[in-house]
C-alpha cells in the first residue's frame, strides 16, 4: 500500500463551528511485528520551532523506542532521523533545508538509513511538493496530525520499500495515552491544547496545526498528577493560547480554574505559554497572584505597538488595552516579570508606526524579549500585501529595537544583584563545568557555584551580577564550601 496523502491550504484553512474535536484514546497501538521493527537501530530526532514542537518530538521519540530503536546522538549511526520542523519564518524553514543537504551524505554511505521530516514545514504544500520532486532520499513526510501513524508509515518504507507521505490538512482531534520520552526528569511540558482559531494574518501555524482544541481538564490533571509522583518540580502548560484554554469545550474548567486545580496538586512550579492578550481575563490575573507555585513570569506578545498595524495584523487587540493589561499584572502579581514577541516590518509599517511601537517598549520595559523582521508566510492574508518597505529599512529597525530591548533586559538583570532568589537546577553551564545553570522563578538563566547540588534541586543562589540575557550568582549554601 502506497502513503500519500499531502497537505492541502484550503482545508487547513477550513473550520467547521459544529465539528467537535474526538479524542482518540490510546492513541498508538503497535502491532507484535512493529513492535521490534527497530530492534537493534538506532533513531535521533532533531526538533526545531516551539515547545509544542519539543513536546511532539518527545512523543516521537517514544513511539521509536516502543518500535524497538535506542537513541543515539551520533548522526552517523542513527538508522532513522527525523527532522521535526518549524514554519513561522523564512529563515526557520531555510535551516532545515540546508540540514537536509547535509544529511543526504550519511544516506549515501548508509543506503538503508532513513530520512523524515515531519512538523509544521510537512504541512505546506510547497515545501512537500520540492520535497518529493528534489529529495527522493526523504522517504518519509508525515504532518502534525500523523504523528501517530509512524508505525505504519515506516513499516511501509521498510517492508514495502516505499516512501511514506502522509500529511492530513484537518481540523485535527485529540490524542491520548501517546507513549513519550521526555527530555528532563525534572521538569516537563504538558499541552493543554493544540491548534488555533486566532488566525493572525501573518501567522501560519492555524494551518499547520488545526483547529484550537483543548484537552479535558482530567486528563490534563491526571498527567500532572502523573508527574508530580514521579518527582518532577515543574511544569509548563502548553497552547499556542493558553488562555483560551476550554473555549471549545462545552461544560469544562476554564484557563483560571485550571491553573488552580493543576496548583493544587502542589507541584512546585507551574509556569504556562503563550498568553494572547485578547483573552487574558481578570480570574487568571487573581489565580496567578494568589499562588505561590505559579510563578510570576508571563509572556505577553505586543507584536507592534501601532493600532492600524495591530488592526492589519488581527490582533483583536489596541496599544492602550495592551498596556491596561500590562498596568494590571504588574499591579497585581507581586515581583512579575513579563517578555514579549515583536514583528518588525509589517507590509507598508511606516517609521511614525515603528516609533509606536518603540514607545510601547519604552513604556513596557520588558524583562526580555524576542524580535523578529516579518516574513511572508505563503497562504495567510498578509502574504498577499505589497509591501514598500526595504528589508535594509527592517534590519535598521530591528537594531535599533533591539539596543531598546537589550537596554532594558540589562537594567531589570542589574535589579537583581545582591537579592537570594530560588534556582529551579538544571544542570552545568555549556562552557564551564564548575558552574551549575537554572531559572529563577521570574524565569531568568542564572549561572553559578556551586558545588554540592543536583539537577532538580531548588536552591538559594545570591545573585552577584546582572548582564543583559542571564544572571550570575553563588550558592548560599554549600555544604563542601563555596569556591
Ligand atoms: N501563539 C503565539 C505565537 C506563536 S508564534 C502568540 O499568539 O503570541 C511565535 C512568534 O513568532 C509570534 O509571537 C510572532 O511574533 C512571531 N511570528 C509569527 N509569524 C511570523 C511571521 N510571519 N514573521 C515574523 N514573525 C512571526
Ligand atoms: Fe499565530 Fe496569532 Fe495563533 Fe499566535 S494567536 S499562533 S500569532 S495565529
Ligand atoms: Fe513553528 Fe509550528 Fe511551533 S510553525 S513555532 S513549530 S507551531
Amino acid at each position: 500500500m502506497k502513503e500519500i496523502n499531502l497537505p492541502n491550504i484550503r482545508q487547513a484553512q477550513f473550520r467547521d463551528r459544529n465539528y467537535r474535536a474526538e479524542i482518540i484514546r490510546d492513541a498508538v497501538k503497535l502491532t507484535p511485528e512493529q513492535k521490534i521493527i527497530g530492534n537493534g537501530l538506532n533513531y535521533h530526532v532533531i526538533t526545531y520551532g516551539c515547545q509544542a514542537n519539543v513536546r511532539d518530538g518527545e512523543v516521537i521519540s517514544g513511539i521509536l523506542e516502543n518500535m524497538g530503536y535506542t537513541y543515539t546522538d551520533a548522526l552517523s549511526e542513527a538508522d532513522i532521523i527525523i527532522l521535526n520542523t518549524c514554519a513561522i519564518r523564512e529563515n526557520a524553514e531555510n535551516k532545515v533545508l540546508g540540514e537536509i543537504g547535509f544529511l543526504q551524505s550519511f544516506k549515501r554511505k548508509k543506503s538503508e538509513m532513513i530520512i523524515g521530516l515531519c512538523g509544521c514545514m510537512a504541512q505546506e504544500e510547497k515545501v512537500v511538493d520540492v520535497l518529493m520532486k528534489k529529495y527522493p532520499f526523504v522517504e518519509l513526510i508525515f504532518g502534525t496530525h500523523n504523528i501517530n501513524r509512524l508505525p505504519q508509515l515506516i513499516e511501509n518504507i521498510i517492508h514495502n520499500k516505499q516512501r511514506s507521505i502522509e500529511v492530513y490538512s484537518r481540523q485535527g482531534d485529540i490524542y491520548e495515552d501517546l507513549p513519550s520520552v521526555r527530555q528532563f526528569k525534572h521538569k516537563a511540558f504538558v499541552n493543554i491544547m493544540d491548534g488555533c482559531d486566532k488566525f493572525c494574518t501573518y501567522c501560519i501555524v492555524p494551518y499547520t496545526r488545526g483547529q484550537q482544541r483543548s484537552r479535558l481538564s482530567k486528563d490534563i490533571l491526571a498527567e500532572v498528577q502523573y508527574l508530580y509522583a514521579n518527582g518532577y518540580k515543574e511544569v509548563t502548560l502548553l497552547g499556542q493560547n493558553v488562555n483560551a484554554y476550554g473555549k471549545d469545550l462545552d461544560d469544562d474548567l476554564s484557563f483560571a480554574e485550571l491553573l488552580g486545580k493543576v496548583s493544587d496538586i502542589g507541584i512546585e512550579r507551574i509556569r504556562f505559554t503563550t498568553s494572547h492578550p485578547w483573552d487574558f481575563s481578570d480570574d487568571m490575573i487573581d489565580m496567578i497572584a494568589s499562588r505561590k507555585n505559579i510563578m510570576p513570569f508571563i509572556h505577553l506578545p505586543l507584536q507592534s505597538g501601532n493600532d492600524e498595524i495591530l488592526r492589519l495584523m488581527g490582533r483583536r487587540y489596541t496599544s492602550e488595552q495592551y498596556l491596561t493589561l500590562f498596568d494590571k499584572i504588574k499591579t497585581k502579581v507581586a515581583d512579575v516579570a513579563i517578555s514579549t514577541d515583536i514583528i518588525v516590518g509589517f507590509p507598508n509599517e511606516t517609521e511614525q508606526q515603528f516609533e509606536d511601537t518603540l514607545k510601547v517598549v519604552n513604556y513596557c520595559q520588558y524583562d526580555n524579549a524576542y524580535s523578529f523582521i516579518y516574513s511572508p508566510r505563503e497562504g495567510t492574508p498578509a502574504a498577499k500585501m505589497i509591501d514598500n518597505v526595504s528589508l535594509e529599512d527592517k534590519k535598521e529597525r530591528l537594531q535599533r529595537l533591539n539596543a531598546k530591548l537589550g537596554e532594558y533586559s540589562k537594567m531589570h538583570n542589574v535589579a537583581y544583584e545582591g537579592r537570594i532568589e530560588k534556582v529551579l537546577v538544571d544542570g552545568y553551564s555549556k562552557t564551564d563545568k564548575e558552574i551549575m545553570c537554572g531559572y529563577t522563578e521570574s524565569q531568568k538563566l542564572v549561572n553559578f557555584r556551586c558545588n554540592d547540588a543536583h539537577v532538580g534541586d531548588i536552591i538559594d543562589v545570591k545573585i552577584t551580577q546582572g548582564m543583559k540575557n542571564s544572571l550570575n550568582g553563588i550558592a548560599v549554601e554549600n555544604k563542601k564550601g563555596v569556591q
